[in-house]
């Protein structure tokens, strides 16, 4: 299906995200490529220290400042070294592409509405972050400030972005209840004033996903949005999610490790290890018949009931990913998964798999998808 530029949201291509730590660069996003078209909601799906936040930090611009900070309170020469070498770099005026060694940060391109996001300075990004771009965080609630209520929280959001004093109190109001009325916090008139230790843990997560709309942004970011919170309330932060998406028509990036999560949310999703999308279409293609090793692996070590009947049926056993995921701060030379992996050969660990779409829109990064058994 070809989709014209107006229809896209975001495109990132060739995304890379570097840390750093004493033992050298900690490649966490490596060469990540998709796009999120207008309304459409995808997933970033994959084990913990896949890189999906990593992705999610480059996205709004933020990967730099928290990487050089954690840097510099770590306190390592390695660390210091790296970021003084991309400085040096940078007041030079090179491009990524143009430096002769491998340097922390983000590369590649960042496509949103026409500009690159991977060439903007902070001030230019403030204007897009928290506005155009909103991005509800992991680990969430703390992001709430415990002492002022939740319509002078939300409304500080659009007053912080009123750089020409276009907005009346008044309409600021009416989009503060409306987005609050939106994610069914019950009487809003009366709930607004409420601070954040008067809700619950999932209802302070339906404020978070209110404040992120509450500018009316073209892509809003969640970042394990059902994390800590029991099934119950699981299912309210889902159906909030649910009911934006169809009212606001808005695109989205969801990030978990669950897949109910994704498989309730998401259009298409990218599943995510060792900071590469190995798989990437459908949700319901990608979920229900997995053509990716790791995939099938991920999904077998935490299966819904409806997959552990199937692997039941099949006469196979719901077990663990064998071995642990690679170290990122190692240069890895084949692929990704190559460790861990039940049908690795030689050519597996010597060369990194090319992303390839092997049907319309169902992309893979493995050499041997064509003879693996089928799911
Ligand atoms: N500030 C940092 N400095 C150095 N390395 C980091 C830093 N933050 C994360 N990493 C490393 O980068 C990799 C990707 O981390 P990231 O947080 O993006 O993973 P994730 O997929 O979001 O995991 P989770 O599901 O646990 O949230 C991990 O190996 C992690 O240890
Ligand atoms: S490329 Fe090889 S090691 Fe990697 S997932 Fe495919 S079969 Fe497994
Ligand atoms: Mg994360």
């Amino acid at each position: 299906m070809v989709v014209s530029d107006d229809e896209v949201t975001l495109k990132v291509e060739n995304l890379r995200a570097f840390y750093t730590s004493k033992k050298g660069l900690v490649r966490a996003v490596n060469n990540i490529s998709f796009e999120i078209r207008k309304g459409e909601s995808i997933g970033l799906f994959g084990e913990s220290g896949a890189g999906k936040t990593s992705v999610a930090l480059a996205i709004i611009g933020m990967f730099e400042q928290i990487s050089r900070h954690f840097a510099s309170t770590a306190s390592n020469e390695e660390s210091r070294k790296l970021w003084a070498l991309k400085d040096d770099a940078r007041k030079k005026g090179l491009a990524f592409n143009e430096m002769k060694e491998e340097l922390p940060g983000v590369s590649g391109h960042i496509w949103f509405k026409g500009r690159d996001l991977a060439t903007l300075d902070e001030k230019e990004y403030r204007k897009i972050r928290g506005n155009e771009i909103t991005y509800v965080p992991q680990g969430t609630t703390k992001s709430l400030n415990p002492y002022s209520d939740i319509e002078e929280q939300s409304s500080e959001v659009l007053w912080a972005h009123d750089e020409d004093n276009e907005l009346k109190e008044w309409q600021v109001m009416k989009r503060v209840l409306q987005t609050l009325d939106l994610v069914e916090l019950g009487d809003v008139d009366i709930r607004k004033e409420m601070k954040p230790s008067q809700f619950s843990v999932g209802e302070d997560q339906r404020v978070l996903i209110a404040m992120a709309l509450v500018s009316l942004p073209d892509l809003m970011i969640a970042d394990e949005p059902t994390t800590a919170v029991d099934i119950g309330l699981q299912n309210r932060i889902l159906d909030a999610i649910q009911i934006v998406r169809d009212e606001l028509e808005l695109s989205m990036l969801l990030i978990s490790n669950n897949q109910g999560t994704m498989a309730k949310t998401c259009d298409r999703i990218g599943v995510m290890t060792a900071g590469h999308i190995v798989e990437f279409g459908d949700t319901q293609r990608v979920l229900n018949s997995p053509g990716h090793p790791f995939t099938r692996a991920f999904i077998m070590s935490n299966p819904s009931m409806e997959q552990i009947r199937k692997i039941r049926e099949k006469g196979l056993r719901i077990r663990g990913i064998p071995g642990m995921p690679p170290d990122l701060s190692e240069a890895i030379s084949g692929c990704p998964f190559s460790e861990r992996c039940e049908y690795a050969q030689d050519i597996c660990r010597e060369r990194i798999p090319e992303y390839r779409e092997v049907d319309e829109g169902y992309w893979i990064l493995c050499h041997r998808y064509e003879e693996l058994p089928a799911w």
